[in-house]
């Protein structure tokens, strides 16, 4: 088999074969096809596209492309959850705790953030004493056992995405839903999930800014898991701006605690709601999604969902006093508001903006080896749809940082305040199964 004739047939619109795709992961991870080819070979599927078992091949042969974690010593479904990403996503630290309650495994791997704030990872280690790190042994007894761990990433998961992901970056490729589709799936798949809910985020703060996208990326996703065997349900949600009121790491901690204990913003709850309702039907132990949701909704007030956080947090080293006290995590030095200068509504906020002012206040990672602040983040006082007045606080900036001023002109860019009050937004606008 020659590269060059592969790069060939698709560029004339042909479809690949399994064997000739498995060619083209194997060598080119293995370093025998260069970049070159493969980027000719990345912009003819961005042109032609790839029919349905080329997009599940492709996926397979990614996963297989480095080590696979092998769940199968935990009992019942492991249903994971992925979010394409948004600013003020704390949705795993709260479906974990719920859906673990009811008996779905909850064996999760998470990453580390770069860019406006940390990731899941990160958030957790705000938690005095957490420990993100236990060998494979631990982490399937503690599955076991209290039906919830979350371990950083390590192994050679995907060496094949990683490198493809790093050329089609600065290829201009990367905009391709059967390419995007494959990665997100084939890491799903090599961390051990068997179905898998995903959060596909649309709108100006998301890698998908229109609705048709977000459908179609969400249907290649579900018609990859239906064809490799791993039951797939897609949310898509708004993210038009940041989720819930809370911004950074520790902060967004405590606003997932509040949710656990029945408080918390309305996005926030539906959300949560949603995500793990799926989650539990896809995990084998509801009939369907309505009885799920109700199952969901007394999970919470119960108080058993909290009970398993708590359970979760002192089984991998954290302080589980902060459950019940939230000060106890870190607080931040300083506090600086940012204010309406007009009278009128809040009409949008831009969520990559926030974004970046809480990466300015410490709370996120610019490069790798920058350290985060856990304390540091922004609380918004004022969403979109709010009355203002002027003077009114729209945010609170917290940072152990004195000077804030980058941090506080980019929040303050981030809100429109205009006039007319906005339509009612919407927090699911679809959901594909
Ligand atoms: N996120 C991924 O993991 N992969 C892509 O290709 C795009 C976004």
């Amino acid at each position: 088999m020659r590269m060059v004739d592969l790069i060939h047939k698709k560029r004339e619109g042909h479809v690949l074969s399994s064997d000739e795709i498995n060619f083209v992961i194997e060598g080119y991870t293995a370093g025998s096809i260069p970049d070159y080819q493969m980027s000719a070979l990345l912009m003819a599927v961005c042109f032609q596209g790839m029919q349905e078992q080329e997009v599940a091949d492709l996926t397979m042969a990614m996963t297989n492309s480095g080590d696979t974690i092998d769940l199968s010593d935990i009992n019942g479904t492991k249903v994971d959850k992925h979010s394409t990403g948004g600013v003020g996503d704390k949705i795993s630290l709260i479906v974990a705790p719920m859906v673990a309650a009811v008996g779905v495994p909850v064996a999760k791997m998470s990453g580390r953030g770069l860019g406006h704030t940390g990731g899941t990872v990160d958030k957790l280690e705000s938690i005095p004493g957490f420990q993100i790190e236990m060998s494979k042994e631990q982490f399937i007894e503690n599955v076991n056992q209290y039906k919830i761990a979350l371990v950083g990433q390590s192994g050679n998961l995907t060496p094949a995405d990683k490198k493809m992901y790093a050329l089609r970056d600065v290829t201009a490729t990367v905009e391709s839903i059967p390419l995007i589709a494959s990665s997100i799936m084939s890491k799903k798949i090599a961390s051990g999930a068997d179905a898998i809910v995903l959060d596909v985020k649309v709108g100006k703060g998301a890698f998908m800014k229109h609705i048709e996208d977000a459908k179609a990326l969400a249907s290649e996703m579900v018609r990859i898991g239906k064809n490799v065997g791993r039951n797939t349900v897609a949310v898509i949600t708004d993210m038009n701006q940041p989720l819930g009121l809370e911004v950074g790491n520790a902060n967004e901690v405590e606003e997932a605690i509040d949710v656990l204990k029945g408080k918390g913003p309305e996005d926030l709850r539906i959300l949560a709601l949603t995500i793990s309702s799926h989650m539990a039907v896809l995990g084998g132990i509801y009939a369907n999604y309505e009885e799920a949701y109700e199952a969901m909704e007394d999970i919470i007030h119960s108080g058993k969902a909290l009970d398993t956080m708590k359970q979760f947090v002192e089984a991998q080293g954290g302080n589980a006093a902060i459950v019940d006290d939230t000060s106890l995590l870190p607080q931040a030095k300083y506090h600086q508001e940012v204010k309406a200068e007009a009278d009128g509504y809040v009409t949008a906020i831009h969520a990559e903006e926030i974004g970046l002012s809480a990466m300015l206040l410490g709370a996120g990672r610019q490069t790798k080896e920058d350290n985060i602040d856990y304390a540091a983040g922004i609380t918004l006082h004022k969403k979109v749809g709010d009355a203002v007045k002027r003077g009114d606080s729209l945010c609170v900036l917290h940072s152990n940082q004195e000077q804030m001023v980058d941090a506080i002109n980019k929040a303050k860019q981030a809100y429109t305040i205009e006039e007319q009050q906005p339509e009612v937004t919407t927090y699911v606008h679809a959901v594909i199964q």
